[in-house]
């Protein structure tokens, strides 16, 4: 058994929608001063899905090129996180499973706590690692974030899902122990079954974010974890990012250390570039905040970055991970901002109109209007079932 056997994240990818709606655009539409947006939230532009994307074909879309890359083999278990689920009983993880060709020989589950889903996700495909170093475990977070139109949540709008591969011996980076944890029953933000988007509290979401984020570092430090300056770099979950910028310098200030801005920048800025203009992936954003900094860092060896995950409800958990040797010959940097340059802009009536799509209720045969040139796409339902299609 391998206690001490190295654990994390061998490859990381991800994909997004073929729509982004610029900040610019809902501004012009609701009249609001475009600094809210730009500086006040920190967003630039939100990824819109077309009419025929969802969680899984962006999920689907995330871990092809790590099955391209790494094959199947060794991979015996799939775990999809989000909070947009398609189904109430059926894993979106098996619609992947089947576009990609894995081998039946796979367990595949969903996964759901709001956007800590995916370290769940992360740390139990750990756990699975540990057990058996053979073992690579596939984990997906997906989700696309759908709040009232008009809503003050609406600028805070995105769609994104990034794929792992977990195992022995990473190419990426190597998660460590402890984690520190931290759970409160709040109702910040929440969505029934009954609704497709979300129903939030803006400013107590707010503040239970910072509550949970001092309270998962308060568990972390408890745990023996490392000192705060022991960090080159924090991957928060960004709804938004400045609420990254919001939940360090509170962490700064309850380690009691200046809120020196200079620091505070060297220590998010590089995180940031991907959540700012594909907007809140829920799931998806703490590890999209991993793969701008790893894209945009100088050389990182041996570095050890903090993550946040906070998922409304509420659940979080902080944990570190040391950046391995040779890693930037594993990274996708070209392919992660063609995902987010091959995005077509929508104008806002486009945005309004997909945003209100909804299928039949009678789950009868429908077919989905083709708009994406993405490699799987929703082709449409019929008797209920999804029907999903492959294009290369
Ligand atoms: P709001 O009421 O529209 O905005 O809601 P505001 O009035 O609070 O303004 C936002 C910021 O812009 C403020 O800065 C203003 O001063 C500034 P702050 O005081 O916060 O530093 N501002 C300007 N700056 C420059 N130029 C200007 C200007 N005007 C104003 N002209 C809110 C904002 C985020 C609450 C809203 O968008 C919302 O409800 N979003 C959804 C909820 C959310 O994202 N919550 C975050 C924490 S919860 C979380 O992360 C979990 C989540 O991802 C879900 C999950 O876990 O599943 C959401």
């Amino acid at each position: 058994m391998a206690s001490d056997t190295a654990i994390g994240i061998h490859d990381l990818s991800f994909a997004t929608t073929e729509f982004v709606l610029p900040h610019t655009a809902l501004a012009d539409h609701n009249g609001t001063e475009i600094g809210k947006y730009h500086i006040g939230i920190g967003q630039q532009s939100m990824s819109v899905p077309a009419a025929d994307e969802d969680i899984v074909t962006m999920g689907a879309a995330a871990a092809a090129p790590i099955i391209a890359r790494h094959g199947a083999e060794g991979i015996r278990t799939v775990v999809f996180a989000t909070e947009s689920s398609i189904d109430q009983a059926k894993a979106a993880g098996v619609y992947v499973h089947s576009l990609l060709g894995l081998p039946s020989a796979t367990r595949v589950v969903e996964l759901k706590q709001a956007c800590y889903g995916a370290t769940a996700a992360l740390q139990f495909a750990i756990g699975l690692v540990h057990r058996n170093p053979e073992h690579r475990v596939l984990v997906i977070a997906s989700d696309v974030s759908k709040y009232e139109l008009d809503s003050p949540g609406e600028a805070t709008q995105g769609a994104a899902a990034v794929a792992m591969l977990v195992g022995a011996d990473p190419a990426l980076v190597r998660i460590e122990e402890p984690s520190g944890l931290f759970t409160a029953d709040v109702m910040d933000f929440w969505r029934p079954n009954y609704r497709d988007a979300a129903l939030v509290d803006g400013q107590e979401s707010i503040t239970a974010y910072l509550q949970a984020a001092q309270g998962t570092w308060k568990d972390y430090a408890e745990q023996g974890g490392r000192a705060l300056d022991e960090f080159s770099a924090f991957c928060y979950h960004q709804p938004f990012t400045k609420m990254a910028y919001k939940a360090h310098r509170h962490l700064l200030n309850y380690c009691g250390h200046e809120v020196d801005e200079a620091r505070v920048a060297r220590d998010l800025g590089r995180t940031t570039a991907y959540n700012a203009v594909v907007g809140n992936s829920y799931t998806a954003s703490v590890y999209l905040a991993l793969a701008a900094l790893l894209d945009q860092a100088d050389d990182m060896t041996g570095q050890a970055i903090g993550f946040l995950s906070y998922g409304s409800g509420s659940v979080a958990e902080f944990f570190a991970g040391t950046v391995v040797p040779g890693y930037r010959e594993h990274l996708r940097t070209e392919a992660n901002r063609e995902a987010i340059d091959r995005r077509k802009p929508v104008d806002y009536a486009g945005y309004r109109e997909l945003h209100q799509r909804s299928f039949p209720a009678d789950g009868g045969e429908y077919a989905t209007p083709s708009q994406t040139g993405g490699p799987f796409r929703l082709a449409g339902l019929n008797g209920h079932k999804r029907l999903y299609e492959r294009r290369r």
